[in-house]
């Protein structure tokens, strides 16, 4: 059991934390800031705040597995400089950090997304280079290698619409981290390494509208629970998939699809005993965006539930 190497401390949930976050509060201190995005295993994370004490890292990561990697990798080496927070860094980005308050944004070895059809996932779009323009300080700059040379082309035809002026060269292994590792082992000698520098005018990016999701309180648990009928309605699209129903344990969950473009979400709102009634909400430990599309999930999932007991 490794769990002794985990501690929770680096570790920032975007719910519970104001939005925008205060980076001097969250640190302790004011300090130049550094943003990983898709750290990884976080070892490339970890190993640079380790060595550069001086500035304040932040790591963000989609998927929770990176998460723990880089949670026990900070908590063996004693960091106080480093915070990390699972999401889709695009909605991180937009919703929880403040204007012009990162020193430099680093993402090595990004998801390629070859695919035509994919494309829309790569995070150097006009649109997030435009969000972290506006995020960065005017002497910040993004720091970007990739294997991958379309990528470096898009991101080049990119960058000046986005508020940049670039420098981009090849450059040979030199960062060891798991994704350069192993394209160097399947043979390739070199990398594309951009910088990108702010330039002219900063573009405006709002914060989006947060909604106040309103959950339900309920006096029954059914025999049954039907899922609700996909939700379309005008600017989004709630689907429901797996329901986990356990009459026993009086307990339900529902895997929940909301789409609100360019939002994609994925959640679980679960079915909770709550001093002597049960509590309709989405699932604690649950990262998802407060948005219309989750409330109207609630809602319709608060319907069917009526319709059953009902019954
Ligand atoms: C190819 S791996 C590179 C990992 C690491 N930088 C390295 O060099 O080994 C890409 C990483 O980006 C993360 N990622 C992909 N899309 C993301 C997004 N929209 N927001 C945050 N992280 C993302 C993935 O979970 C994964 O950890």
């Amino acid at each position: 059991m490794q769990g002794k190497y985990l501690s929770l401390a680096p570790l920032v949930c975007w719910r519970s934390s104001p939005r925008p976050l205060n980076l001097r509060a969250l640190f302790g201190r004011q300090a130049p800031t550094v943003l990983e995005i898709g750290f990884g295993n976080g070892e490339f994370l970890v190993r640079t705040a380790g060595a550069e004490r001086e500035r304040d890292f932040l790591g963000i990561d989609l998927e929770w597995k990176s998460v723990r990697r880089a949670l026990r990798r900070a908590a063996q080496e004693g960091l106080t400089n480093l915070r990390v927070m699972q999401g889709d860094a695009r909605q991180m980005v937009e919703r929880s950090l403040p204007t012009g308050c990162l020193s430099q944004v680093t993402i090595l070895f990004p998801c390629p997304w070859p695919k035509r059809r994919h494309e829309r996932h790569r995070l150097v779009s006009v649109e997030f280079l435009g969000l972290l323009r506006h995020r960065l300080r005017s002497d910040g700059g993004i720091w970007i290698v990739t294997d991958f040379e379309p990528l470096l082309q898009q991101i080049q035809a990119n960058a000046p619409a986005a508020g940049y002026r670039t420098q981009t060269r090849t450059v040979p292994a030199s960062l060891n981290t798991k994704y350069e590792r192993r394209w160097t082992l399947e043979g390739q000698q070199e990398f594309f390494e951009s910088w990108l520098y702010p330039e002219g005018p900063v573009p405006p990016a709002p914060r989006p509208a947060e909604v106040p999701v309103r959950t339900y309180v309920v006096k029954d648990f059914p025999d049954r629970w039907n899922l609700p009928e996909t939700v379309a309605e005008g600017a989004f699209r709630v689907q429901f998939r797996d329901l986990v129903f356990d009459r026993e344990r009086q307990k339900a969950m529902v895997r929940v699809f909301v789409v609100e473009e360019p939002l994609h979400q994925d959640l679980w709102i679960e079915l909770t005993p709550s001093e002597g009634a049960w509590h309709l909400r989405p699932a604690s430990g649950c990262v998802f965006y407060p948005t219309r599309g989750v409330q109207r999930a609630l809602d319709a999932l608060h319907e069917t539930f009526d319709r059953c007991c009902r019954r």
